[in-house]
């Protein structure tokens, strides 16, 4: 089966061809991020505006490098919500035109289970019960994942996403937005214990985070000793992404236990971060827990995950009608 998958809930326009849910033939990402950086933040009309232009060219190229044309798609997956209104109805309303013109069947995505999904796109993926981290700019939470389909939400941020954070403290030293990959960069130069920034962790048996006390503490930091460059603002993003790493990782791990889940996702832009990778699969080794992550390009937005989460809803007898509306707040 050949799934077409698409993406617009945010800045990426993404369109990617999947066959059986599993095997990338092609994935193409347009990113705006050139368009909001001025901004320092995503702004909703220009997303709508540059998905409209996008969405059809990323498409075809989608296509063409996968060799199929659109006749030979089997079934549309796009993202119907969470994200933004007006991007996310420009995916949606593509999706529908095509399969209503060709007649095949499509799905409304959540875009959290995408990201769950993109573990698909790896060989050897885990099956279920397993326990999965979200972590993006939009979300960082947590689910009990006791089967495809079945998500429990057992613990999320209190105030910003981690990836939130990462950008909002890259606005803070000045770095481009967004400011995961240029802080894990600087970051993996200098020294992650330089300056101790605080770690906000709820209590045992909590699974929650929070991080907006860490973005202020790094701005105290600032404050304090000035703007930091060269290698001292290399250990500031070695400290604060320390500080990142550390209570994701513990947290996850801690309701492993508790769940006695033997199977670790990590998953969503953030999952990009080398620290994060490295610690997560270190805790997990010493507790004898299996840790799956994405590669890197399957972490951030695109549409292969999609097309992966549109392919097993389908098998799962997951059908949407044509009357399907975009979700900006859909929970997982
Ligand atoms: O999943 P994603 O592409 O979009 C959302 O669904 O939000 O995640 C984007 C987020 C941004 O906040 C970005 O700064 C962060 O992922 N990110 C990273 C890295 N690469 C992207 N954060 C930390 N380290 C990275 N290497
Ligand atoms: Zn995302």
């Amino acid at each position: 089966m050949l799934i077409l998958g698409l993406e617009t809930s945010c800045d990426e326009t993404a369109a990617a061809v999947v066959e059986d849910g599993r095997r990338v033939l092609s994935d193409v990402v347009s990113t705006q991020v050139e368009v909001h950086r001025r901004w320092g933040g995503v702004v909703p009309e220009l997303a709508s505006r540059n998905h409209v232009m996008q969405v059809l060219p990323v498409i075809d190229e989608a296509l063409r490098l996968a060799e199929k044309p659109l006749d030979q798609i089997d079934l549309i997956s796009v993202t119907s919500g969470p994200g933004l209104l007006g991007a996310l109805l420009v995916g949606v309303q593509v999706a529908k035109s095509i399969a209503f013109c060709r007649g095949v069947p499509f799905v409304g995505v959540n875009h959290l289970e995408g990201h769950l999904m993109a573990i698909r796109l790896e060989e050897n993926p885990p099956d279920p019960p397993l326990l999965g981290l979200v972590v993006s700019g939009g979300h960082t939470s947590l689910y009990d994942v006791p089967r495809f389909g079945e998500y429990r939400l057992i613990g999320s941020t209190r105030d910003d996403a981690a990836g939130e954070a990462y950008d909002k403290v890259a606005k803070l030293l000045g770095l481009p937005y967004p400011g995961g990959a240029p802080i894990d960069e600087l970051a993996q130069r200098r020294n992650p214990r330089a300056i101790r920034f605080p770690r906000a962790l709820s209590a045992p048996g909590v699974f929650d985070w929070s991080f907006s006390g860490l973005k202020t503490a790094v701005a105290n930091h600032v404050r304090r000793v000035g703007a930091p460059r060269g290698d001292e603002l290399a250990d500031l993003c070695a400290s604060f992404q320390e500080a990142v790493a550390d209570t994701l990782t513990k947290k996850l791990i801690a309701a492993a236990r508790k769940l006695k889940r033997q199977r670790l996702l990590i998953c969503g832009g953030v999952a990009a971060n080398s620290r994060l990778r490295a610690l997560g699969r270190q805790r997990a080794e010493e507790r004898e827990l299996s840790l799956y992550v994405p590669m890197p390009k399957h972490c951030t937005d695109n549409g292969a995950m999609i097309a992966a989460a549109g392919f097993e809803a389908y098998q799962r007898g997951v059908r949407s009608d044509l009357d399907l509306n975009a979700n900006a707040a859909w929970r997982l």
